[in-house]
């Protein structure tokens, strides 16, 4: 449940997980071990922000462009998400949450889309957390998805609103709170659309050792961030 540690929260954290890699050749280690540890830490932080009453998370895991890595390394990637949506381990770490896979991820082997599908099937009535994970996803791609499928349904106008509609966040509020890991200050193509007011937060800590504490220094920042939208005004 939510603790009072927070005057304000967000409604929605987006994660880029970034640093894996760096974090394993600091300890002279093969790149895939710093995708398991961030596999670990990945599980611990969605957990503690649906404790904390953050009902919307979403996860950046493989962008397109990762495709360009070595075929060792995205093997290993692909091994390590199969493990995660697998059987019933996803429904056990992370109770009332809904899977929501942002991305085109019929484009991975079959046996981590059967997987998909099934944790997508058990969580479809969930209505408490949403996780959005994207696999495959690019934000780019997302609004070009989007802007097919309006034109196969016959329109000829759009608006904000209908452009939203048509997003893997569809009914969601907007992530009002972006947290990139490593230290790169970029969004590297994540929630293009949806990331237009975003606050975004850039600690340099490698995704394996960002924690509790961590998170807790983030949601302190995000307290003090006066969003205004434009406006004059301090927010309500
Ligand atoms: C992020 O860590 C995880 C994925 C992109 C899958 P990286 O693998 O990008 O780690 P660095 O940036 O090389 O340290
Ligand atoms: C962004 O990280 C994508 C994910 C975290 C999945 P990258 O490490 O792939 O991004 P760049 O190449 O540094 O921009
Ligand atoms: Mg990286």
């Amino acid at each position: 449940m939510q603790e009072k540690k927070f005057n304000k929260l967000p409604k929605h954290i987006g994660y880029i997980i970034d640093g894996n890699g760096r974090w394993a050749k600091s300890r002279g280690l093969p790149r895939s071990m710093g995708h398991s540890a961030g596999l670990k830490t990945l599980k611990k932080i969605i957990k503690l922000s649906f404790e904390l009453g953050i009902r919307y998370v979403s996860i950046y895991a493989f962008s397109t462009e990762n495709w360009n890595r070595p075929d060792s390394e995205i093997q290993g990637l692909i091994d390590l998400f199969k493990k995660y949506l697998k059987g019933n381990s996803f429904v056990k770490d992370y109770p009332n949450t809904k899977l929501n896979i942002m991305g085109d991820y019929t484009k991975f082997p079959k046996e981590l889309v059967d997987a998909a599908n099934k944790t997508i099937e058990m969580t479809k009535f969930e209505t408490q957390f949403v996780l959005n994970l994207g696999i495959n996803y690019s934000g780019k791609d997302e609004i070009v998805m989007a802007v097919n499928s309006i034109i196969k349904d016959g329109l000829t106008e759009v608006t904000r609103d209908v452009i939203d509609n048509y997003l893997y966040t569809k009914g969601q509020p907007e992530p009002d709170f972006i947290i990139r890991t490593s230290g790169e200050q970029r969004l590297s193509n994540f929630m293009m659309w949806q990331a237009a007011y975003s606050e975004l937060y850039f600690p340099d800590t490698l995704w394996p050792d960002f924690n509790k504490k961590e998170l807790y220094k983030a949601l302190k920042e995000f307290e003090k961030r006066n969003r205004r939208f434009g406006s004059i005004k301090e927010e309500g």
